[in-house]
């Protein structure tokens, strides 16, 4: 039991870190370059999101009338280390409830309904988050009655209130976090773990075309400011920084997504691909035990190939639905390649001579 709180403690400590304005903005950047008015009279849920921590909140009240919404919605979860460490910010604000004089810590609702013109003087800061909604009678701040779990059913009815999920959620809780999206049918933009995406529930979703990904590169991870003192990959200007290895997912449209990859023959490949595994050499292996050929590196996929052909997971950064179908994920029984298609119970790699790589089934398209 002590190491199960042990365990659910580090867990939780890995979830603390925050995602930068800079990167929200490239991203939602995307979403509006397809759509100008993707967000337009939507109600926009952040469901993970302290507001004094959270850049979602900041983008989305900074940008509130440039991109129409009609409601931002935010909640913030009462076990996260940070939650209400700003909240001298309100001084004796009436509507906390206390405790011993200070005020208690809750997990909170925030609806913005209004954003009055910021003048665009100076940064926009806490103090500005504060004023909007201390202000403001359209908005509303008030404690939730739980934690701010965002199963609980609090929670859960502001996600049914809700069009559009933005949001950096729990990378621990990611197969609950996604089921629930589909589950209430939500459009989303989220952050998860890239080995997310072998996961047995969330693997088929984005085989079927229900989410993909992002605009932002996989390549080099994100960056996020971290809490975790003792975790920490780099400090940029007296901030704590860590990489994880991972991507945004959506089911929003955006334009990278219908661009096609550049490639080049088979034949042309093994003369002059980039890569050296290729080029001069003996590629693209059959498989043992499946009928796919083998192919290390997404810009190698062999335009003129007709058949199966296993390539790395990070194609999906590239993954293009009208210039490719998905078919499965290799399946490993531990000792090698056993052939088939996965079958969503066993992990999901492919033995391929002696190395042992994570494979991805595609099909170029009918043409
Ligand atoms: C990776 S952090 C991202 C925070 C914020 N969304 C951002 O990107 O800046 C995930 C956040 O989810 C919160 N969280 C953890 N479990 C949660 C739960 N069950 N329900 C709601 N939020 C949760 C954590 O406290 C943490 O602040």
């Amino acid at each position: 039991m002590a190491n199960k709180n042990l365990t659910n403690a580090k867990k939780a400590k890995n979830d603390e870190f925050y995602t930068q304005y800079s990167d929200i903005q490239k991203e939602i950047a995307a979403y509006l370059e397809y759509n100008p008015d993707v967000f337009r009279n939507k109600v926009v849920y952040c469901n993970c999101d302290d507001p004094f921590e959270s850049n979602f909140f900041r983008y989305f009240v900074l940008n509130f009338n440039k991109l129409g919404l009609k409601q931002l919605i935010t909640t913030s979860y009462k076990p996260s280390p940070v939650a209400n460490t700003q909240l001298g910010l309100f001084g004796d604000d009436k509507t906390l409830s206390k405790s011993k004089g200070r005020p208690k810590v809750t997990a909170n609702k925030f609806i913005i309904n209004e954003v009055r013109d910021i003048d665009g003087e100076g940064e926009f800061n806490l103090k500005d988050v504060a004023m909007q909604l201390k202000t403001n009678k359209h908005n509303e701040w008030t404690p939730l009655e739980k934690e701010g779990d965002f199963k609980s059913p609090e929670c859960v009815k502001l996600l049914e209130q809700s069009d559009i999920v933005v949001t950096n959620p729990p990378f621990s809780l990611t197969h609950e976090y996604v089921k629930q999206l589909f589950d209430y049918n939500k459009k989303f933009v989220i952050i998860i773990n890239k080995s997310a995406v072998t996961y047995k529930e969330i693997f088929p979703l984005i085989r079927d075309n229900k989410m993909w990904s992002g605009k932002t590169g996989w390549s080099g991870g994100l960056w996020f400011v971290t809490m975790d003192v003792d975790d920490v990959d780099k400090v940029i200007g007296g901030v704590n920084m860590k990489n994880t290895a991972s991507a945004w997912f959506t089911n929003l449209d955006h334009g990278r997504r219908h661009q096609p990859i550049p490639l080049m023959t088979m034949k042309e490949n093994l003369k002059y691909s980039k890569h050296k595994e290729i080029k001069g050499k003996k590629a693209y292996d059959k498989y043992v035990n499946y009928e796919a050929i083998e192919v290390p590196f997404t810009d190698a996929i062999p335009s003129d190939y007709d058949g199966t052909m296993g390539v790395p997971i990070s194609f999906l950064d590239k993954y293009n639905p009208e210039q490719f179908e998905i078919i499965g994920m290799a399946e490993d029984n531990g000792k090698g390649f056993s052939g088939g298609i996965w079958d969503g119970k066993n992990p999901h790699c492919v033995i391929n001579g002696e190395n042992k790589f994570k494979r991805i089934f595609i099909r170029h398209k009918k043409r």
